[in-house]
């Protein structure tokens, strides 16, 4: 236990005795909880209501807990705080939440909330990274995972999934999400809500999920974190929320409102969404929570002259927590003199806090959190570190390997290892690293190190770092290379150029990696880059060149193991990228997804056409794009019936083989187009996917089960499915379709829900 925490510890034992607490509330555990909680309500003071919208932060994300401290404590027992974040600590937890449960009023349990966002001590791949793996079902099992360390460390809600859709990667906090597309982003997001929370909020280990930054914090202008979005109402409801209604029909059981404005209503504010389509149209009841700071920014959004107008603008909208701001339990009392009628909404949001707590048991028990000894056995167990090496293996992915580079011949005796984020165990841990620590990662050179086969030898040098201009290490570098038989060139970003606040103008690479990337490839020695970054990056010079480029982002404590897995050949990659890279900075934003012009982009530079004259057309990598160590031959697409109604299904066939030598994974994708519709209709869209395994020369048949639904665009009247023509594209990413085929929707009909939000079943026989 570190001083500081030891200190705060001892203010909390400053109560009375410990009891058995749920003795304490013996009225409480008798009734229903609806009961429960009505009964509360009526017993509630003005000011015990506002303290149950209001979190504080327990501590600094660096020095968690750091602010408990008496005059803290005093406001939990005067039932001041609903909940806290930036808190941690089995037994500092049950310290607090006993002086919550002991000594105020009303005994009502305190929320206990952290970012958790891909791992808590056991740290996996980044959000984006996990995502590339195509393959929810780990996604589903490492939130699991991280809910299980969270839980025992007596924490009860993860600030996460993010799930804001991110087109352009100059955004930093693309890092956070799924990438470009709504329908993968959907799928992402139900898993990690389903790992997190289970299937039973009051069951073993589950926490709470929080599905963030509803509605379209990710198209902030320019990529600028924070900055406003000013898109259709159309593209709102196709492309950035289908995450969040994926997400809400989940069960996720609280929502985080982004920081940011869409055509100048701050959506911490904005009635229309929150109130209306979140909770009025999709019908979702969970607690809803503010970003940091949000319910005051709206005085300097300019929508509220006071604090006490901004905090009444965000009851309305019906936020019901406000995060770090103080904003509701400072003023909104004064807001409630002024107007009454805002009364409803506070009981409101109450209730909403309230049953939070209650569906997680902690009316029932509120010690259920928390086990000092399982967290001893929990955090980084050795099942933990082996599903986090899983995970690392699956997200990485092969985006070129001309000549067959990887994986790393047996006649290659000297492997050099070349740049400095080989061996920087922090940016392997990515932006987020809850209680992730550099002294357990396995970097990249310790991986090869630890796995290098006998007779090969391992020699590092880190050449430059990503962070300043000093270029003295190249010649040592090229020294490195030149002895070598092959290079693996290692280059990107540090964990701290993506993330919040950390958009970039320029997607290239960094301090002087460029310069050490031509010095590499002048010594004429085969070269594999290894990527680490949290974004799609644009380096033309060295990316459009090199013969191979294995994609890593930041995986985790476990990624060095995983990586060099991959590179003896131990494991195929099978990753796919979630959102394309670029040719160049200018291009973005850039997406797969776009619609048809009236002039569509051409190669011959004569014509008038969609396109920059100085780049050539579409992305260098697409989104689904992914290698293999072996290869996969489509055949025979069945379309089980030429024509389906509203309501029906449609089923999708083909079969794929591995033509390869190797075991290894394949990502089949499924994309539809409407060529003829009331509006244009993107030029393809992904509607299915699933990730299979195959030994060399198996042959498997999968089937996607569509629904017209899945095809419904948005407009004014809602979604709408049209009559006529669908073509269906079965291949290997969006810009390598194998298979074509379509059937007819025989009828108009209207859809309930986002189109892309909708999941595809998928069977493999
Ligand atoms: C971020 C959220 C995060 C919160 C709490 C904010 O600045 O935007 O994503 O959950 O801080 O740490």
């Amino acid at each position: 236990m570190r001083p500081g925490l030891q200190l705060h510890r001892r203010a909390l034992l400053g109560g009375t005795a410990a009891l058995a607490v749920a003795a304490a509330l013996p009225a409480l555990a008798a009734t229903g909880h609806e009961a429960r909680i009505q009964g509360l309500l009526k017993a509630m003071t003005l000011d015990e209501k506002l303290g149950q919208l209001n979190q504080p932060a327990g501590g600094r994300q660096k020095a968690l807990n750091s602010r408990i401290d008496a005059a803290a404590l005093d406001l939990v027992r005067k039932g001041g705080v609903g909940s806290y974040l930036h808190v941690a600590g089995a037994d500092f937890l049950r310290e607090l939440q006993r002086v919550a449960v002991q000594e105020s009023r009303l005994k009502i349990p305190l929320l206990f909330a952290a970012d958790v966002i891909h791992g808590f001590k056991t740290i996996y791949p980044v959000p984006l990274a996990m995502a590339a793996t195509f393959d929810p079902d780990i996604v589903q099992r490492c939130s699991r995972m991280a809910a299980i360390e969270t839980s025992v460390s007596g924490l009860h809600w993860t600030f996460a999934p993010m799930v804001d859709i991110a087109r352009d990667p100059r955004w930093g906090r693309i890092v956070e999400g799924a990438g470009e597309d709504p329908h993968l982003g959907s799928a992402m997001a139900v898993a990690q809500v389903e790992g997190f929370q289970t299937k039973n909020l009051s069951g073993k280990d589950a926490i709470l999920a929080s599905t963030k930054h509803f509605g379209a914090y990710g198209a902030a202008s320019g990529g600028r974190d924070y900055d406003g979005a000013d898109l259709s109402e159309r593209t709102l409801n196709e492309v950035y929320l289908p995450p969040f209604y994926a997400a809400a029909q989940a069960g996720s059981g609280t929502f985080m409102t982004a920081f940011n404005d869409i055509g100048g209503v701050p959506t911490t504010a904005n009635q229309a969404l929150v109130r209306g389509v979140l909770r009025e149209q999709w019908g979702y009841q969970g607690l809803v929570v503010s970003d940091w700071n949000a319910i005051l920014e709206l005085v300097a959004h300019g929508v509220a002259e006071t604090p006490v107008q901004a905090a009444a603008l965000a009851l309305k909208a019906s936020v019901d927590m406000d995060m770090a701001g103080g904003v509701y339990v400072a003023h909104l009392r004064q807001a409630i003199a002024e107007d009454p009628t805002l009364l409803p909404y506070l009981d409101q949001a109450v209730v909403r806090i309230l049953r939070a707590k209650a569906r997680l048991g902690l009316f029932d028990d509120p010690m259920r959190f928390g086990d000092a000894a399982r967290e001893k056995t929990e955090l980084l167990s050795a099942d933990h570190r082996a599903l986090a090496r899983e995970a690392a293996r699956k997200a990485v992915v092969l985006l070129r390997n001309d000549g067959g580079l990887l994986p790393i011949a047996s006649s290659h005796k000297t492997i050099a290892v070349i740049g400095a984020l080989a061996d920087d165990a922090r940016s392997q841990l990515g932006s987020w690293k809850a209680r992730g620590e550099e002294a357990d990662v396995v970097t990249l050179l310790k991986g090869l190190q630890g796995s290098a086969p006998a007779g090969v030898k391992i020699a590092y040098s880190p050449g430059v770092s990503v962070r300043s201009d000093d270029a003295s290490g190249i010649p040592a570098a090229v020294e490195t290379a030149k002895a070598a038989d092959l290079v693996l060139l290692v280059l990107g970003e540090d964990f701290d150029h993506s993330g919040e606040s950390r958009s970039r103008s320029d997607l290239g690479l960094p301090g002087p990696q460029v310069a050490l990337a031509q010095a590499v490839a002048a010594t004429g020695k085969p070269v594999v880059i290894v990527l680490m970054n949290g974004r799609p990056l644009a380096e033309p010079a060295v990316l459009d060149k090199a013969p191979a480029i294995l994609e890593t982002w930041f995986l985790g404590v476990e990624g060095g193991n995983a990586m060099a897995d991959i590179l003896w050949g131990k494991v195929s990659p099978g990753g796919r990228l979630p959102v394309g890279f670029p040719r160049a900075s200018g291009q973005t934003p850039t997406f797969y997804a776009h619609n048809p012009t009236g002039r569509p982009a051409d190669p011959d530079l004569l014509k008038d056409t969609a396109r920059y004259h100085d780049a050539d057309i579409g992305p260098l990598f697409p989104f689904g794009h992914g290698l293999s160590y072996a290869s996969f031959a489509y055949a025979d697409l069945a379309v089980d019936r030429a024509s389906v109604a509203p309501g029906g299904i449609v089923k999708i066939s083909a079969t794929i083989t591995n033509t390869g030598k190797v075991v290894a994974d394949e990502v089949v994708q499924l994309y539809v187009r409407d060529p003829v519709a009331s509006v244009a209709r993107p030029v393809k869209e992904l509607r299915g996917f699933t990730r299979v395994t195959l030994k060399p020369g198996e042959a498997r048949r999968v089937t996607f089960t569509l629904r017209p639904e899945q095809l419904a665009l948005w407009d004014a009247s809602g979604w709408k499915i049209e009559a006529g023509r669908i073509e269906v594209m079965v291949g290997a990413s969006s810009d390598d379709i194998r298979l074509r085929g379509g059937f007819v929707i025989s009828a108009a009909g209207k859809g309930s829900a986002p189109a892309a939000s909708l999941l595809t079943a998928v069977s493999v026989s």
